[in-house]
């Protein structure tokens, strides 16, 4: 369920109106929902057991507006990199609520979260373990570290984000986990905590989680057996959400939650999670204005001022986005096929193919839907487009959360060398 609604014939993000905002922010803008983020994560934390950390994985969405709306409902952050630990602190999200994670941590952002005292680093591969284990001590501390561990169960997602294989870079083999903790407790400035599993995103089906869960549970055991301390699970990221109208409703979090429940009973293990998507996905939209409409050889194409620079989902993954007229369109209108392109010089700058939507001209807007995961973060400059504005609603109230980037923005990056000056 998410806040985005037509009310008097247009679309608003709660009680905004999105053709108000695109006035006042300019297009292309993302537009965030408070509502939606709060439900979201009220909806997956009393879904799970009590007690457990959800820590939103700021690689979803790292607006530290949104981070404090998250952070103020107690959520802690899943980081992959320096920039993210500093965004999840500088949102106010406390640093023991904040789990590192990722293949390729430097000494650097080792450093920097072992200063700031984060609950917990997961660790990869034994390289890590080692480098780790040094900054740790140059600072006369031990490391909180879970290994994460690659449980070679295969997600039935999207293959460029399946993480839980054999074939990818992620974790530690299944077969070799007890052997790499072995390696890992004769360091001494690393503290084994606990296990960490993560499969992949976008995930459907809750069968693969559950074949995951229970392989990390009979690692409990057997760690235990040889003289571990596991007192900790981080089960990985959340669910996959409905991007499409038709789709089949994802697993409920309820169900998710009771599987956990189950798979985790008497395991006396504490709990952590890091859903990004899940939360939010739905919280978001990419509004954009119509530019032209071009009438092709084979196509009808609705060009609209945002590109794959600013959302790459579709370019990157095939992935899908329904997309609404931000003026409501009247009861049986017709809706002829359009391909919904940027103004990007690349074919694949296309957000939607043989598309119906309602009878659309220059100077319409569109919200292209479920853009608040994945989307403002993986934005790029391409083409030398500006990122787009951020925008974050609360009720009736909203606010610019990122102002776009100016062309001064976009010049002040470079540096010309001492043998071009003029
Ligand atoms: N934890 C780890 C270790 C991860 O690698 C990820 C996502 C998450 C948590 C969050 O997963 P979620 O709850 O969002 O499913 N750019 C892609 C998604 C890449 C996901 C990578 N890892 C997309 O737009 O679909």
């Amino acid at each position: 369920m998410n806040h985005f609604h037509y009310k008097d014939g247009v679309l608003c993000a709660e009680d905004v109106r999105l053709d108000l905002l695109a006035e006042a922010a300019g297009t292309p803008f993302y537009c965030y929902s408070s509502a939606t983020l709060q439900r979201h994560y009220k909806v997956f934390s009393d879904a799970l057991p009590k007690g457990s950390l959800i820590a939103f994985s700021v690689k979803a969405n790292g607006n530290l507006a949104v981070l404090k709306t998250l952070a103020r409902l107690g959520a802690g952050a899943d980081v992959v990199s320096g920039g993210e630990l500093c965004k999840a602190l500088a949102a106010g999200i406390p640093a023991s609520k904040i789990v590192f994670s990722g293949v390729g941590k430097t000494s650097a952002e080792m450093r920097a979260a072992l200063e700031a005292g984060i609950y917990q680093f997961n660790v990869e591969s034994e390289p890590e373990l080692a480098a780790l284990n040094e900054v740790a001590g140059s600072l006369g501390l031990r490391a909180p570290t879970t290994l994460r561990i690659n449980p070679d169960v295969d997600a039935k997602t999207h293959a460029k984000i399946t993480t839980g294989t054999a074939e990818t870079k992620f974790g530690i083999p299944f077969t070799r986990a007890r052997e790499v903790y072995a390696h890992a407790a004769a360091h001494r400035h690393i503290e084994i905590v606990g296990i960490d599993v993560h499969i992949g995103s976008q995930i459907t089906d809750l069968e693969p989680f559950e074949a995951a869960f229970t392989r990390v549970a009979e690692l409990v055991t057997s760690l235990r057996a040889d003289g571990h301390s596991i007192t900790r699970l981080d089960l990985g990221g959340g669910l996959g959400v409905p991007y499409e109208n038709s789709n089949m409703p994802p697993p409920d979090p309820d169900a998710y939650g009771k599987m956990v429940s189950r798979v985790t009973k008497g395991l006396g293990c504490s709990l952590s999670f890091e859903p990004g998507r899940l939360i939010a996905a739905n919280a978001g939209v990419l509004v954009s204005r119509v530019i032209y409409v071009k009438q092709g050889e084979a196509k009808t194409f609705l060009i609209i001022d945002a590109g794959m620079n600013d959302l790459i989902r579709p370019a990157l993954y095939e992935a899908h986005h329904e997309i609404a007229a931000v003026v409501e369109p009247a009861v049986g209108s017709p809706r002829p096929k359009y391909d919904v392109v940027g103004p990007v010089c690349e074919t694949s700058d296309l957000f939607a193919s043989d598309r119906p939507l309602p009878e659309l001209k220059s100077g319409d807007l569109v919200a292209i839907l479920s853009a608040g995961a994945y989307g403002a973060v993986m934005a790029s400059d391409y083409n030398a487009r500006p990122a787009a504005a951020e925008v974050l609603v609360a009720g009736e109230h909203w606010g610019i959360v990122r102002p776009r980037e100016s062309y001064a923005d976009l010049i002040a990056k470079d540096r010309i060398p001492d043998w071009l000056a003029d």
